[in-house]
């Protein structure tokens, strides 16, 4: 690394901020913790409706309360164990994916006598009396930022078996949250206050006999052994082209995994994309270098006296996944001044009221929301305009490149800081910013660490 140590106090801050960063992961990786999300979460909130001779009715909800973590298809699957004996006699919005043993029961059979039910949404067109509000979308939440209208799912559920008064109840255990894979961790149920609903002509306010929450929290680290995601960079200054490092999400190697990707060229591409596969959600890539479903170019595209312009480029190498709802999260310092953003939507994330230097942007409905699979189709792109503070603003040290970028909410792996393309007499690589080398290093310990 073009890099040199000149002084003492240089080292030791340089040390001082690689434990800091260092530290900083360690807590990211065991506490789910996002910098940039720092209160996201998924609450999961069971309301008890009405009690009955043998349990209760309950309206489960959940909340998204993630600023830019979605759920897509083929969305989720939530799980329990019963503390007691309890059974489904019926569901309303929903259904378990298996009935379990119900042969001691004559007549009226449960819905699930399973000890551990896995409940999954109903499909979009269920019949109306089979549902009830905010049910009933393939198990598809929206992010909270995108679309707080679409990030809550419902459902109804009947149990019996179970105590009738809040005294006699135990709430279920072992929560779990599939999207569908893993990385949802939850905690064990709380029992809070019983919520209240204001009635529609807003004159009286009703209570519920008891409520409980259950909060889940993501982490990049359970879902996936790899990123999935890498940064390619570009600028009118130089023509040097940095592509994503090489095997950022896996090597190509015929020898040992053939087939790991699919070459664009392949006559037999159509037989090999619609094949089945053992596992539908394991992604089937193109043969790139990086071999990552997911890249994000980063043009750097013109200057002008008080602007600078960039173009930003998502593609799409998964031959598997069209994603819909995608969005990305970027973080450069010029953020403060964006001036206008094109076929974009856009919106600070101010995790930290003093620095806003973090967008969320994503695709316009019905126009480019739809991000499709690997192919000619399967790119999106827009442009930036942002206003130079002439206190901040340079072309060097790759300053206009952007600190980290998300896609979906999975951290995109960037270029060495020293490999990004510099102005043509800026002097040496040793002007690397500290600040563009930690934050390189940042990500490349984090991935390091996470992926050993
Ligand atoms: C979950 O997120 C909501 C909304 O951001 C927040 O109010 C709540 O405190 C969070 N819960 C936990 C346990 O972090
Ligand atoms: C249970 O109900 C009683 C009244 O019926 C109430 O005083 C008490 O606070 C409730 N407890 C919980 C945990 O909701
Ligand atoms: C919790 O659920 C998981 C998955 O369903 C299971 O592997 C685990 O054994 C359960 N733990 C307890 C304490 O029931
Ligand atoms: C329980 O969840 C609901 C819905 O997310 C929320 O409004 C409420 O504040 C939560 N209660 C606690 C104590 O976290
Ligand atoms: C493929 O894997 C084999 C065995 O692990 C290794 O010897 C070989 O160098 C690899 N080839 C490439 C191109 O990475
Ligand atoms: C692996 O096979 C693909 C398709 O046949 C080819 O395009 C690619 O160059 C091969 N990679 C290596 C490292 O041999
Ligand atoms: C992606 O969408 C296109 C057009 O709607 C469809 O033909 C294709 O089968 C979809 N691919 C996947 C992997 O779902
Ligand atoms: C952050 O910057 C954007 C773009 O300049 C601006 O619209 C927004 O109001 C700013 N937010 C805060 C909290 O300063
Ligand atoms: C850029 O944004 C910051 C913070 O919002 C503001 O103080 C500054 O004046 C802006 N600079 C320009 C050139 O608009
Ligand atoms: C462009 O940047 C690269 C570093 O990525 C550097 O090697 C090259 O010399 C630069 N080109 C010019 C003309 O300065």
């Amino acid at each position: 690394m073009g890099f040199c140590l000149r002084s003492l106090p240089q080292f030791t801050a340089y040390a001082i901020s690689l434990v800091l960063f260092l530290s900083a992961f360690t807590f990211t990786s065991t506490e789910a913790y996002d910098p940039l999300d720092p209160n996201g979460n998924l609450t999961i909130k069971w309301d008890v409706i009405s009690w009955t001779p043998d349990g209760y009715v309950a309206i489960v909800t959940m909340f998204n309360f993630q600023q830019y973590r979605h759920i897509q298809a083929p969305g989720w699957t939530l799980g329990w164990t019963w503390a007691k004996k309890e059974v489904i006699w019926s569901m309303v919005g929903a259904q378990t994916t298996e009935q379990g043993d119900c042969s001691k029961y004559k007549g009226n059979v449960p819905h699930c006598c399973k000890k551990d039910p896995t409940v999954v949404d109903l499909l979009p067109g269920t019949p109306y009396n089979q549902q009830i509000a905010n049910c009933c979308k393939g198990g598809v939440l929206n992010s909270w930022v995108q679309d707080p209208s679409n990030a809550a799912s419902s459902f109804q559920v009947s149990v019996g078996g179970a105590g009738t008064t809040n005294k006699t109840v135990k709430v279920p255990k072992n929560f779990t949250l599939k999207a569908p894979g893993p990385g949802y961790t939850c905690g064990p149920a709380k029992i809070v206050k019983p919520t209240k609903y204001v009635t529609a002509d807003g004159r009286r306010v009703t209570q519920v006999m008891m409520t409980w929450n259950i909060t889940c929290t993501y982490s990049q680290f359970l879902a996936q052994k790899t990123p999935t995601c890498c940064v390619s960079l570009s600028s009118f200054y130089n023509e040097t082209i940095v592509p994503c490092p090489t095997c950022t999400c896996g090597c190509q190697n015929n020898s040992t995994h053939p087939g790991s990707c699919v070459d664009k060229k392949s006559p037999y591409l159509a037989s090999v994309v619609s094949s089945p596969s053992k596992n539908n959600y394991a992604p089937l890539v193109q043969c790139t270098s990086h071999m990552c479903p997911i890249r994000v170019h980063w043009h750097v595209k013109l200057n002008y006296k008080d602007y600078w312009r960039v173009k930003v480029t998502v593609t799409n190498f998964n031959y598997r996944m069209n994603y819909t709802q995608w969005n990305m999260v970027v973080q450069h310092p010029n953020f403060d001044n964006l001036t206008q953003i094109f076929s974009f939507n856009y919106k600070p994330l101010t995790p930290y009221a003093a620095i806003n230097d973090t967008a969320m942007l994503w695709g316009v409905k019905f126009y480019n929301d739809f991000l499709s699979q690997a192919g000619p189709l399967g790119n999106v792109q827009s442009e930036l305009l942002f206003r130079k503070d002439s206190s901040t603003f340079t072309f060097e040290k790759g300053w206009a490149f952007p600190r980290r970028i998300y896609f979906n909410g999975d951290n995109c792996v960037m270029p060495p800081p020293d490999s990004y393309p510099y102005l043509p007499n800026a002097s040496s690589r040793q002007q690397i910013s500290l600040l563009t080398l930690m934050v390189t290093l940042f990500s490349s310990l984090a991935f390091y660490f996470a992926y050993v």
